[in-house]
């Protein structure tokens, strides 16, 4: 069973290029959280992926919560771990392994992959050129990643000094809520929903037509941001958006 959190794509296709065959499910972490249902029966000798993005070098809050409520019921194998990241994972699998044990259970492999950045929010704007490049390279990678976990790969769990310091420090330090008053739409909005209906916070209600970010506990995903309406104050104004291509 492979249960993942994704904003803009990249991890949702690392799960479904990871998933072994078609009676494996995959299970949105957002929605487990809607419907707060953390048991799960695991098949005898079946393994349990875990599949996210990085987000200042730890996991995002959604995957943290969904660690500390999880219930894994039965015989399971092996627990393992896929990050997808712009560049620098940091502390992100430190911290898996961590809540993990806090609650009882032994993270076994933990890998991850390159792949395009979505945080719009600063830095230069993206090249869709090396977008693309870093997509193609990311396919065999996952291939790769795919094929340790039937084998049942394990890796060390041993961690730098540098990724400890940056899951303790900048990771609490980013990972605060996000003032939603400053988002709004301009005038390319129509309307659709589909920011409110995949705010996996639900942050986002539709009055009379319009999106209206109502609850203040944004984790910063850039599922909404993949819009070009939708701006926050004058910060991602003209910036390209990302998502993944198929999503
Ligand atoms: C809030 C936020 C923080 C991020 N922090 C990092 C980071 O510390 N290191 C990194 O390499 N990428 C970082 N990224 C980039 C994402 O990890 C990367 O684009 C990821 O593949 C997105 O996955 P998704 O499309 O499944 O949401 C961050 C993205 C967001 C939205």
């Amino acid at each position: 069973m492979i249960f993942y959190f994704s904003g803009t794509g990249n991890s949702l296709h690392v799960a479904e290029v990871l998933r072994q065959d078609e009676t494996e499910r995959i299970v949105d972490i957002a929605k487990v959280q809607e419907k707060r249902r953390y048991g799960f029966p695991i098949r005898k000798g079946e393994a349990v992926g875990l599949v996210c993005p990085v987000y200042y070098s730890g996991i995002p809050k959604i995957m943290l919560g969904f660690i500390r409520h999880v219930k894994l019921k039965g015989d399971y194998e092996y627990i393992y771990l896929v990050l997808t990241h712009g560049g620098g994972p940091g502390g992100a699998a430190y911290m898996t392994w961590r809540e993990l044990r806090k609650r009882g259970y032994q993270l076994d492999a933990a890998f991850d992959v390159k792949m395009p950045s979505n945080y719009v929010f600063i830095g230069k704007d993206a090249d869709p050129e090396e977008e693309d490049r870093r997509i193609r390279e990311a396919e065999p990678v996952i291939r790769k990643i795919k094929e340790s976990v039937l084998s049942r790969e394990t890796t060390p769990m041993t961690f730098s000094l540098g990724s400890k310091v940056s899951a303790w420090s900048m990771y609490p330090l980013c990972e605060r809520y996000m003032p939603v008053k400053k988002f709004y739409t301009d005038d390319r909005c129509i309307g659709c929903g589909v920011c409110a209906s995949r705010c996996p916070e639900k942050c986002i209600e539709m009055i009379d037509g319009v999106p209206v970010w109502t609850k203040n506990r944004c984790i910063r995903c850039m599922s909404c941001v993949r819009c070009n309406a939708i701006q926050y104050g004058n910060v991602i104004k003209n910036r390209r958006r990302y998502r993944y291509h198929n999503i």
